[in-house]
């Protein structure tokens, strides 16, 4: 096997890179680039713990095969901090306390920027539509519904 060259703009930064054509994009972002946020547990497409957003879209980065990524932009955690200030679904998520451990916050603040991107008025049969992508072991949800309905509440009202 030979590797690849690709291009990827990861939050906001041009990076290429020789990858190996089986070589996920998870691998590539975490133990390459060291982006942490990026969490793996299954590395089979079962848990979601490994979101990120590929050309706005949320993908599990363990089922896309780096090659396949090429070209595209991905935004991680970190891409969401704008010039020090947290977006609306992070401070959101520390206003209604939507993490406990922490290991799948990541996957789910990703998934509610999504969200409030995408459905602006968002019910809350919807938000656990899109948040069954992603298990979170400490099992808690209801906070994390809270959180995105009021990030999407402040993207309304217009607050930044
Ligand atoms: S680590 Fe990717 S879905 Fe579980
Ligand atoms: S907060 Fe612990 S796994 Fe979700």
């Amino acid at each position: 096997m030979k590797p690849v060259r690709i291009t990827l703009t990861v939050n906001g930064i041009k990076r290429e890179l020789d990858v190996m054509p089986n070589e996920s994009l998870l691998h590539v972002l975490r133990d390459r680039l060291h982006i942490i946020s990026v969490k793996g547990n299954c590395f089979r497409g079962e848990c979601g713990i490994c979101t990120v957003l590929m050309n706005g879209r949320p993908v599990k980065s363990c089922q896309v095969l780096a090659p396949e990524a090429d070209g595209s932009e991905i935004v991680t955690l970190e891409g969401l901090v704008k010039n020090g200030e947290p977006s609306l679904v992070q401070k959101a998520f520390l206003e209604e306390f939507g993490y406990q451990c922490g290991f799948c916050t990541s996957a789910f603040v990703l998934l509610g920027e999504w969200i409030i991107n995408n459905i602006p008025n968002p019910t809350e049969e919807q938000i656990k539509e899109v948040l069954n992508a992603v298990v979170c072991r400490c099992t808690g949800y209801q906070q994390i519904i809270k959180a995105i309905m009021k990030a999407a509440q402040w993207k309304r009202e217009g607050k930044s």
